[in-house]
């Protein structure tokens, strides 16, 4: 099968059909969406809690992210792969937005990069698209603002929903082919939908939008601690993982791995692996 494209993107939306989106970090997962037919993975900032341990997308670097999105871009065959360009490598103007983007396509060989910010970064999104390089919006909550923000909550209620509004056609109009919706009311979100001839992509904001993202490690049960609200759960990663290298420490421990069957012989024998 072919690579998917932004075409693909505007067809499904006119075509009403949906599809999926999830982060990847690594070859396994990469390769297993992409079988699936999750349509595009999204090497997300979200490493920076999801790979390399730190308690928000702040600290991580353009490159602590190139690595990640050469694997799976190595790693796919058929989805569009989004980079997603993490605080300080892109809000200085557009100038830096195109450096840190054309880094993404040359180093990292992805399909297109993903930003916050609606209205602030139109100038941005309109430099980095005039270069040939095909952007994601991110509106709604941005946890790159989470300070400004006050915090992990929902944009656009009330009042605020006619700046939520005015970012998404800023986004729009500057030339982004998609943009990601988060922790943004169902209504709005269905309003944002209707109005964009661009697709929509939801995280936390309903069953209206044109696509779906989530984080895999929240997805597939990895992350533990609370879940939050949007996520649904499609499996008990953390439980499978957990359970197995306890059941391997307590082989280990009590010398019941490795057995014979595990064992190289002095001669080949044709019950032993060939190779390690
Ligand atoms: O970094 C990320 O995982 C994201 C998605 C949640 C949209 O930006
Ligand atoms: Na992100």
């Amino acid at each position: 099968a072919r690579r998917i494209r932004v075409t693909d993107f505007a067809t499904a939306k006119r075509e009403g059909r949906r599809w999926a989106m999830l982060t990847s970090y690594d070859q396994y997962t990469a390769a297993l969406f992409d079988d699936a037919g999750v349509w595009s993975l999204l090497v997300g900032d979200s490493a920076a809690n999801n790979v390399y341990g730190y308690d928000s997308t702040l600290p991580v670097t353009v490159d602590e992210l190139l690595p990640l999105v050469r694997a799976v871009v190595r790693s796919t065959r058929r989805a569009f792969v989004v980079g997603d360009l993490p605080f300080g490598s892109y809000e200085a103007g557009p100038g830096q937005a195109l450096q840190t983007a054309i880094r993404f396509m040359k180093e990292g060989g992805c399909h297109a990069v993903k930003f916050e910010g609606g209205v602030r970064v139109a100038e941005q999104i309109a430099k980095v698209t005039g270069a040939g390089i095909p952007v994601m919006g991110h509106i709604g909550f941005t946890p790159q603002s989470e300070h400004q923000l006050g915090g992990y909550r929902v944009q656009g209620r009330g009042d605020s929903a006619s700046r939520l509004l005015e970012d998404a056609h800023a986004v729009a109009e500057a030339g982004a082919f998609a943009v990601v919706l988060e922790m943004v009311p169902g209504e709005l979100a269905a309003q944002v939908t209707a109005e964009l001839p661009i697709p929509t992509v939801g995280i936390g904001a309903g069953p209206s939008c044109d696509a779906q993202v989530l984080v895999w490690q929240d997805m597939l049960g990895l992350r533990q601690g609370k879940v939050t609200r949007f996520v649904k759960q499609y499996a008990d990663l953390a439980s499978v993982i957990g359970t197995a290298a306890a059941a391997y420490v307590a082989d280990v421990t009590e010398g019941s791995f490795p057995t014979a069957a595990h064992t190289f012989a002095d001669t080949p024998s044709p019950a032993v692996p060939s190779h390690p």
